[in-house]
């Protein structure tokens, strides 16, 4: 799948890319980016892509000409895939639009910076907002990097167990269980002593992936009541997770 950036901050992308295990994927071209620096097409001397608000007000925005002449530039080589916008108004990404992008064709993503793009690019030519949550950051560099991240984990190949990601939070609509390794006994600096759960060193595997479910939906009960009550909508629960989830005291 091919995503093309088009940036202010190309350089963001580049150590990022090159880095960790996600470093498969792009390495191998599951996931091709090609990073289109906006001001390459600006058209004066200054290399200018924004300008003051009409109506007043502080702060710059993305003017719509560089970013036109960017999208021409993208769509000649890469054809007519969706763009994307980051925006805090947007939709927030979540583990099963990766999911869903990850087995895709891939997109334009457009980062915005300053006040944000003018509107009339967004109307003519955005398919998709997304927001990385409800906080304001500088630019869209930071979550156009975490869905290449979030997409380029789930390609076959990358993660060393395959299985990794079907245990991570979201996949099954729940977080994640607590993990543990060595020592099986941590004794702290003021001398306390933590083991870890002896269930986990029994080598019973039945009553291992009972404690994990269990360790989740009270996670998940607790933090993201949200997502017990979609699983629940959805029949996703079994009768022994409701047996469980009824013992809870939140
Ligand atoms: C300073 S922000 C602009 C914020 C905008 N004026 C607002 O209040 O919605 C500059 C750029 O950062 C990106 N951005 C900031 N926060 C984001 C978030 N939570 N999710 C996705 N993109 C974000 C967007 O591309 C945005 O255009």
């Amino acid at each position: 799948m091919r995503f093309d950036v088009i940036t202010l901050f190309p350089d963001l992308f580049g150590p990022f890319l090159q880095q960790g295990i996600t470093r498969r994927a792009f390495e191998s071209g599951q996931v091709d980016v090609h990073l289109w620096p906006l001001r390459d097409f600006a058209d004066d001397n200054y290399r200018r892509v924004d300008d003051r608000p009409y109506g007043g007000g502080p702060g710059m925005v993305m003017l719509v000409e560089p970013l036109e002449r960017a999208l021409a530039a993208v769509r000649a080589q890469a054809g007519a895939a969706p763009v994307i916008h980051f925006s805090p108004t947007g939709r927030k990404m979540d583990q099963a639009l990766l999911r869903e992008m990850a087995g895709g064709p891939g997109a334009v993503l457009l980062c915005g910076r300053y006040e944000g793009i003018d509107q009339r690019f967004l109307d003519r030519h955005v398919d998709l907002e997304l927001s990385l949550g409800d906080f304001v950051l500088s630019g869209g560099e930071l979550p156009a990097l975490a869905l290449l991240d979030g997409i380029a984990r789930l390609q076959a190949g990358v993660l060393s167990d395959a299985r990794s990601h079907e245990q991570d939070s979201f996949e099954d609509g729940m977080l994640d269980c607590p993990h543990y390794s060595r020592p099986e006994q941590l004794t702290t600096p003021e001398g306390q002593n933590l083991p870890v759960p002896p269930v986990l060193l029994s080598g019973h595997h039945a009553q291992i992936a009972q404690w994990r479910r269990e360790q989740s939906l009270q996670l998940t009960a607790r933090r993201r009541p949200d997502l017990i009550a979609v699983a629940r909508a959805a029949g996703r629960l079994s009768k022994a997770d409701e047996r469980f989830l009824a013992t809870l005291v939140l």
